[in-house]
């Protein structure tokens, strides 16, 4: 059987216990308040093309925005690329060399997304995504050199701020806002390939509401594990989704290096 990666022989590991108290419900009360007033983004709606999904999501009937664009005929890749920014850039009888979306040198606009919600049904689970710290590329998410928190985040979200300087991290490469909308589930999916790193790279989630319905499951399937921490650190190694549930959910995503400190004190805690 199948067994989860994991990380030191557990699931998932509960940081709660380890962090100073967070709290909750202000950081919850602000993020709902600051979410309706900066601009969010959509993302996920290429993990097919991807080939980050587990297997029984390959085949299942939510439509990806690549898979859809790499079948389009000349009239089709037209009327979508008349929607960037600059139309110009791209030809059409070069169509099949060009990659849009998440990581990719030609990130969808808000026009683009709607297009292929509308028009395909196209599928993004996280259609509330908002960036305290952005990435570039997937390989710079550990990676804090060069990045801020933007002025505007420390506006409207000032606690929440505080909050994640006040983390264990000695850099922070990547910090986002993923929130699903009623009803939306996250597919099944692993962020990291096996075996395609040595060491579990750090990240923690923050789920201020604790209602989002997180899991992990093995290759197989067989084995399952519900997140119910407020606070973890998964392996994104293992197949992880979120359930649907009839309202808004989201966490918060920091990805970074932990301060040595602190890894030395979970393993002193949990690996002895
Ligand atoms: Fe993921």
């Amino acid at each position: 059987m199948a067994r989860l990666h994991g990380i030191w022989g557990y699931p998932y590991i509960d940081l709660e216990p380890f962090l100073a108290p967070v709290p909750f419900e202000e950081i919850h009360e602000e993020i709902c308040l600051g979410l309706t007033q900066v601009d969010v983004s959509c993302t996920g709606g290429s993990l097919k093309w991807m080939q980050v999904v587990a297997p029984a999501v390959a085949d299942d009937p939510y439509a990806d925005y690549m898979l859809t664009i790499s079948k389009f005929d000349r009239a089709q890749f037209e009327a979508f690329v008349s929607l960037a920014d600059d139309p110009s850039l791209f030809d059409p009888d070069r169509r099949a060399e060009y990659s849009f979306g998440d990581e990719t040198d030609h990130p969808l606009n808000e026009r683009q997304i709607l297009y292929m919600k509308y028009r395909y049904g196209v599928y993004f689970p996280w259609k509330v995504v908002y960036h305290f710290v952005e990435n570039q590329r997937w390989e710079d998410k550990n990676q804090g050199a060069g990045k801020s928190i933007p002025v505007e985040a420390e506006r409207i979200f000032p606690k929440t701020v505080a909050l994640l300087r006040s983390l264990p991290f000695v850099e922070i490469g990547r910090c986002l806002i993923f929130g699903l909308e009623a009803n939306d589930h996250a597919p099944l999916h692993q962020d990291t390939a096996p075996g395609s790193i040595e060491q579990v790279e750090h990240c923690m989630t923050i789920c201020p509401a604790g209602n989002k319905r997180f899991y992990l499951t093995d290759d197989d399937q067989e084995e399952r594990v519900d997140v119910a921490s407020r606070i973890y650190w998964f392996n994104d190694m293992d197949w992880h989704g979120v359930e649907p549930d009839p309202y808004f959910r989201y966490s918060i995503r920091i990805d970074g290096v932990f301060e040595p400190e602190f890894v030395a004190r979970l393993r002193r805690k949990l690996c002895s």
